[in-house]
């Protein structure tokens, strides 16, 4: 990010060329994609897994047999690249003072008026709710999924725990799907945003008006040097 950045007039143009913002590392990128890719393959599996209706989705992945030994597998995928992700984003989503109030106005941030809302960090509210109850979700799913994982681990649990197991689980992923859909809807919704995870950078605009607090910070401790641009996370 050029540090002649003027965060207080929410430039977007330096030097002729727009201001863009670096929001991800390449590293964060690939564990986000490679993430998002385990779940979309998860769901697709799972489903074919839950109703007969869906069973011909099996025929993605070599057919049902195939499928059952390959949905577990993905889940362990999901659940260590997920844990890539928290380890590197759980400080930035930890609740601040200043969601509670974008949250109380939700109704603001559906009709646009943005200049009605509080000037948020590098997520807002919503981010939050999605990357903590993604977290608890994925938890739940592979806690339950090993206890149903027959293949290795039949003898340690009872089929009643099994029955439970199976009961939460699908449960658990229905309420991921959710989150996901939430999550896809709202970075395709915010115009600008899905070019954060794919090139890594945001424009300036953007970040002003989405994420001032977030600019605020990286601005305050870019270097005053022209070469300057501020690491991503
Ligand atoms: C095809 C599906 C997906 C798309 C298009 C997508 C898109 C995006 C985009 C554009 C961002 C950047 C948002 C920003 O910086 O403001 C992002 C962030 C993120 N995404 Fe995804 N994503 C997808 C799937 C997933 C899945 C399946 C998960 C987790 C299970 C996930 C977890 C995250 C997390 C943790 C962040 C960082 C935001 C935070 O920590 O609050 N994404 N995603």
């Amino acid at each position: 990010m050029s540090t002649q950045y003027d965060v207080e007039k929410g430039d977007s143009v330096h030097s002729g060329k727009p201001v863009t913002v670096d929001r991800y590392t390449a590293g964060a990128r690939v564990n986000h994609w490679i993430t998002a890719v385990s779940l979309v393959l998860l769901a697709l599996s799972g489903l074919a897994l839950f109703h007969p209706d869906l069973f011909f989705l099996t025929g993605l992945f070599g057919g049902g047999p195939l499928t059952r030994i390959i949905h577990p597998w993905i889940g362990v995928v999901l659940f260590f690249s997920f844990f890539g992700l928290f380890l590197r984003f759980w400080r930035a989503n930890l609740w601040k003072r200043e969601d509670g109030t974008w949250l109380a106005r939700i109704r603001d941030v559906l009709t646009a008026h943005e200049d009605r809302l509080p000037e948020v960090g590098k997520y807002n509210a919503g981010q939050k709710f999605v990357f903590w109850s993604m977290s608890l979700l994925i938890i739940v799913l592979i806690t339950t999924g090993i206890i149903i994982w027959d293949q290795y681990f039949f003898d340690l649990t009872t089929i009643e725990q099994k029955r439970w197991a199976v009961l939460i689980h699908s449960m658990a992923a229905i309420v991921a799907i959710s989150v996901w859909i939430i999550h896809v809807y709202a970075a395709i919704w915010v115009r600008g945003t899905i070019r954060a995870m794919t090139r890594g950078s945001v424009t300036g605009g953007w970040a002003w008006r989405h994420h001032r607090k977030w600019l605020r910070e990286l601005v305050a401790k870019s270097p005053k040097d022209k070469s300057g641009s501020t690491p991503a996370e």
